[in-house]
């Protein structure tokens, strides 16, 4: 895979339109994670010593026309204070006035534009949008990783305007989540967790082939324990998705591959603070109550693995990491990989949020992704929308 550049991109001087993922977590008026502000830091900084006009564009949530709390202005005022520079944050991505305010920038000036999925012409990739934002710029870098997999008109349909180019976090992520699907330093094992199986079995699959070792949590694991002939309770399982499961199991067995799933859990009537909660065996969880986490036998047998794996790719947590009883899962197996010298990978809000909130240092992981959806779907092999238009023909 092959792209198109910052370093051969011709921007001193120039006006460029740089789509960033700024898509992050935001309560109470604050934002809760700002990796996605932070690893966009690289290629601005690059942009800027570069003498060009950054004109930035992103979107926030998924909002159905102008909504004033997906507004970018906290975002723009967080981007500033971690540029060390203010932020000029415009009232809306194409139009006259942001056209005049294009043109008033100068070398080195940061612009972010307001919230691009506010026009619904952006989802709908339209070329006279894409034409519209491109507007007044002269050259367009994609550093938005985590929205790659969108064929909308900032991520697919500007690349037909300007000459593109994959911004510094773009050619990271693509480099880092290829070695581990081309050559993969073995034992690999995968790390699975979260709800729901849709989202996950099309890398389980693709893995098939990759993995030793498959590690299975979080509620994902109750629809495959229920494919093994367990009883989960009233646990969050989908029991339309039990065959997939099972199919999964049986292919995985048929390769030689170990698939481990928890052996115990932490269960409760529901996940209310203060209601009591047990530790008990897959095998014997009470009928009215809910897996809410791995159990501390599940931990260990986890972690055993996790130290013997020299490749680790972790998405989802454990389980309801966010409520103190129910964090020691995920805890456990944050740390188990932290602590390990393998190759380390994660990807996934949960995940980051999981990491964030015990304290762990980013720095103990190889590569954090800051892309979802799009990092399970680059791992999946599919050609992602946004990364097609950036590749050398
Ligand atoms: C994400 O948070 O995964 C990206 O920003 C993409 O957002 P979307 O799923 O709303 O397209």
């Amino acid at each position: 895979m092959k792209f198109r550049t910052l370093s051969e991109a011709l921007v001193e001087g120039k006006t460029v339109l740089l789509r960033t993922d700024f898509n992050v977590p935001i309560k109470d008026g604050k934002i809760q994670d700002d990796t996605r502000l932070r690893e966009s830091l690289p290629t601005i900084r690059a942009l800027m010593e570069r003498g060009a006009k950054v004109v930035i564009v992103t979107h926030l949530g998924r909002p159905k026309g102008v909504t004033e709390e997906l507004r970018l202005d906290l975002v723009a005022g967080a981007l500033g204070v971690l540029l060390a520079k203010p932020v000029i944050k415009l009232n809306d991505c194409v139009g006259p006035e942001v056209k005049a305010a294009i043109a008033a920038m100068g070398a080195g000036d940061v612009v972010l534009l307001e919230n691009v999925r506010f026009h619904p012409e952006e989802e709908a990739n339209d070329p006279a949008f894409a034409k519209a934002l491109a507007e007044g710029c002269d050259v367009y870098v994609n550093d938005a990783f985590g929205t790659i997999h969108r064929a909308h008109a900032s991520t697919v349909g500007v690349a037909a305007v300007l000459p593109a180019y994959a911004g510094l976090l773009v050619a990271r992520e693509v480099k880092v989540l290829s070695g581990i699907l081309e050559n993969p330093e073995k034992p690999v094992t995968l790390v699975a967790g979260g709800a729901k199986i849709d989202t996950k079995i099309g890398i389980l699959e693709k893995f098939l082939d990759i993995a030793d070792t498959f590690i299975i949590g979080g509620a994902l694991a109750n629809t495959f324990l229920a494919a093994q002939g367990h009883s989960v309770g009233s646990s969050l399982c989908e029991a339309d998705k039990v065959e997939i499961a099972k199919k999964f199991l049986e292919a995985a067995k048929a390769q030689g591959k170990t698939v481990l799933l928890p052996v115990d859990a932490v269960v409760a009537t529901d996940a209310t603070v203060g209601l009591p909660f047990q530790e008990v065996s897959v095998d014997t969880v009470p009928a009215d109550q809910k897996i809410l986490d791995i159990g501390s036998k599940s931990v260990i047998l986890f972690a055993e693995a996790l130290a013997k794996s020299r490749t680790i790719l972790w998405n989802g947590p454990m389980g309801l990491y966010e409520n103190p009883v129910f964090e020691k899962g995920t805890r456990g197996v944050a740390e188990a990989i932290a602590g390990t010298f393998a190759v380390k990978v994660l990807g996934g809000g949960d995940s980051i949020d999981a990491v964030n909130h015990f304290g762990i240092a980013h720095e103990k992981f190889t590569h954090i992704s800051t892309g979802g959806g799009a990092m399970l779907e680059f791992l999946e092999g599919k050609m992602l929308p946004g990364v097609q238009v950036l590749l050398v023909s």
